[in-house]
């Protein structure tokens, strides 16, 4: 029999019986559709107790630390697969066979440059403009130039949507790199794969030959695996809730972008090694883990503690590991900064204050140093994100838009303002 809960009033109004639901893994879920006609609404200011949508794409246990894209479990893709068997995966549901592969590598290739006319709106930009500032807007511009002959409601429409912005997000991010350096913007070159493509458009001169090197390519593909998808967080549901009106796609990814900027989302990679800079040295920890502690300094520690990971984020594991191997390549396995983050990392799990609220590193706490280590600098690491779950957040607005029920996003509110008065004039006002 069907779980249920019932809801009773004290003021002795009936009860109201509410349907339990259960995913194939997570809690239950009371779904309180029912109230709203009983002429009640639900309160949950950031959404900590609420589901907003069933999805099949991706899985988090945030107790056990464990996440799946599509059943898969991140280490299994991370270590066996690459980022566009993983794109395909997120959009499709199924591990591609190669011959899937080869297509989608291909279509994905064949739209990663940029109309001609966009390097206008890049030139449009102070050179010192934020490399996020100018991703959210070339992003969103994408709407003026793929917006008429688009029908949303048409999967093969939608699936083109998708392509286009996996691949054309990496040549937007790179260049907006290049913009900021003041160097010539690089094509993007289809021979080679997308992390070493990604790095061609950030590295490369038309003064010199490039060639990506293999074991940071790689480093960068699994990077981008990790930060592919992650359930309903603040960027995906503002995809969705932008995409849920019917929204151009591009206007709609342009949004997911500018939710993830903030530094309590993807902006910690950035705020991290601001932090690092900040703290200098090892011997700084101690005043750094004091000032986290003390509520009166609006200091957090950087890059750690999630909303949903009550114990090691899982890719944070896997990032660590990869850090080891960036440096090791690059000959700087006594980076200080890396040393720097470790012992914090460790004298930060020995204390009272993070154990009890269950504050582990999360995906962000060692990618920076990987960037930095790779010649990334820091004001790109937000976007570096943005690129990889590029692929998360079209899968999740391309599964909205499938489900025959979905329904514009619109939640309500307790007000708490004024009751009803007379309008004053201004003459009368303040007397
Ligand atoms: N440093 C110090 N204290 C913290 C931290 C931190 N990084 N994170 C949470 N706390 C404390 C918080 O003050 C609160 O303490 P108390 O119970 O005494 O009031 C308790 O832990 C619970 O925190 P919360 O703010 O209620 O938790 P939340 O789920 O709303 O916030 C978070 C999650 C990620 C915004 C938060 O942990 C944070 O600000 N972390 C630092 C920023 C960061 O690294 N963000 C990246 C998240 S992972 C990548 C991504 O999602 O983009």
């Amino acid at each position: 029999m069907k779980k249920t809960a019932t809801l009773t009033f004290s003021d002795g109004s009936p009860s109201i019986e509410l349907p339990i639901e259960q995913g194939t893994y997570g809690k239950p879920v009371i779904d309180i559709r029912a109230l709203a006609a009983q002429g009640y609404f639900t309160h949950d200011p950031g959404f900590t107790a609420t589901s907003s949508c069933n999805s099949a794409i991706t899985y988090i246990d945030g107790d056990e630390g464990l996440l799946y894209y599509r059943g898969y479990p991140i280490e299994e893709l991370a270590y066996k697969s690459d980022y566009m068997e993983v794109s395909y995966l997120l959009l499709h549901g199924e591990l591609p066979t190669a011959e899937q592969k080869m297509a989608f590598v291909q279509s994905i290739r064949h739209h990663t440059m940029l109309h001609d006319q966009m390097e206008n709106v890049f030139r449009g930009f102070r050179r010192d403009a934020h490399p996020m500032a100018v991703m959210v807007s070339v992003t969103g511009a994408m709407s003026a130039f793929y917006h008429e002959d688009m029908n949303i409601f048409d999967p093969k429409q939608r699936e083109i949507v998708a392509h286009r912005l996996i691949a054309k997000v990496p040549t937007v991010a790179a260049w907006s790199f290049k913009y900021n350096e003041g160097q010539p913007f690089v094509y993007p070159q289809n021979r080679m794969s997308y992390a070493e493509n990604f790095m061609h458009m950030m590295f490369s001169t038309p003064c010199e030959p490039y060639e990506p090197n293999p074991v940071l390519a790689r480093a960068l593909d699994r990077i981008f695996i990790l930060h592919a998808d992650h359930e309903q967080n603040a960027s995906t549901s503002t995809v969705r809730l932008a995409g849920s009106s019917g929204a151009n796609p591009y206007a709609c990814m342009a949004s997911g972008m500018a939710s993830l900027w903030g530094p309590l989302h993807g902006g910690a990679n950035e705020a991290v090694l601001k932090m690092l800079d900040e703290m200098g040295d090892i011997s700084r920890i101690p005043e750094f883990i004091a000032r986290a502690k003390d509520k009166s300094s609006g200091f957090r520690l950087m890059g750690f503690g999630h909303r949903v990971y009550k114990n090691m984020d899982p890719r944070a594991r896997i990032i660590r590991e990869t850090c080891y191997e960036v440096l090791d390549e690059l000959d700087l396995r006594d980076d200080p900064q890396f040393k720097m983050a470790m012992e914090l990392e460790r004298i930060a799990m020995e204390d009272e204050y993070f154990i009890s609220r269950k504050l582990y590193p999360n995906v962000d706490f060692y990618s920076g140093i990987i960037f930095r280590a790779m010649g990334i600098p820091t004001s790109m690491f937000t976007a570096m994100f943005a690129l990889a779950r590029t692929a998360g957040w079209v899968a999740q607005w391309n599964e909205m838009l499938s489900d025959p029920a979905h329904k514009i996003g619109r939640p309500r509110q307790i007000y708490t303002g004024s009751t009803r008065r007379e309008f004053v004039p201004i003459d009368r006002r303040g007397a």
